[in-house]
């Protein structure tokens, strides 16, 4: 019996793995440290920190913690500028209506974000109201592929971890949330995300089946 919803926010909702990318790229091209696309999969779904030392690792480079967080904020500020100028046009096709259906037919929605930016997307996109619990990085200690963030998120719904299904575009979410017994459905690329029960490459056109049928 499924009783809720967990959506991933960067990659699920809204294209801002995009803005991640360039803002990293960024910086990467100033560390004159080589970054490519393929790198960037593995940034997705981990924390600020995490990425950054991903990066270092790329170009064998070895910081103290303070250069570490200088270079940190220096790409969120980037990062904040791109997704301040962001409107309700960038929120993928289908996902608003794909969620209306839900609350219509008493299905639980959250988000389970590790982005400490959540609440500013979510206010830029003006979707708070769609979601009963929103859990941010803010909120977590550890970063996906632990389940703290959906364990959180079943929680805060008063649901069952067996009773959620999970929508991520991250390979780190779907092990995340695989790990506690909830269904995935990833969003994206089969070949990258082929640990989750089923894959969509959108929300157009999407109703209930989907989530009964996993
Ligand atoms: C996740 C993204 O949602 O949030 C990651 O997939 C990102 O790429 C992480 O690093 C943290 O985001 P922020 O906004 O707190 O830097
Ligand atoms: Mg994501």
């Amino acid at each position: 019996m499924i009783k809720a919803c967990i959506f991933d926010l960067d990659g699920v909702i809204v294209d801002t793995a995009k803005y991640h990318y360039l803002a990293w790229k960024k910086l990467a091209d100033e560390l004159g440290i080589n970054f490519t696309l393929e790198d960037n999969e593995r940034l997705k779904g981990v924390s600020r920190m995490q990425s950054l030392e991903i990066i270092l690792e790329l170009g064998n480079l070895k910081l103290d913690e303070k250069e570490k967080e200088v270079l940190a904020e220096k790409k969120n500020k980037w990062y904040v500028e791109y997704i301040s100028r962001m409107g309700k046009s960038e929120i993928f096709p289908g996902v608003e209506a794909f969620i209306d259906i839900l609350r219509e037919n008493n299905i639980k929605t959250a988000i389970a974000s590790a982005s400490k930016n959540t609440r500013i997307i979510l206010e830029r996109l003006d979707l708070e109201k769609k979601f009963d619990v929103i859990i941010d990085g803010t909120m977590i200690s550890k970063a996906k592929p632990d389940p703290e963030i959906f364990l959180k998120a079943a929680e805060y719904l008063k649901v069952q971890p067996n009773e959620c299904v999970v929508f991520e575009d991250a390979v780190a979410g779907v092990e995340a949330a695989k790990r506690v017994g909830m269904k995935v459905i990833g969003v994206g690329d089969p070949d990258i995300l082929k640990d989750a029960h089923t894959v969509i490459q959108s929300f157009e056109g999407l109703d209930l089946s989907i989530i009964y049928n996993l």
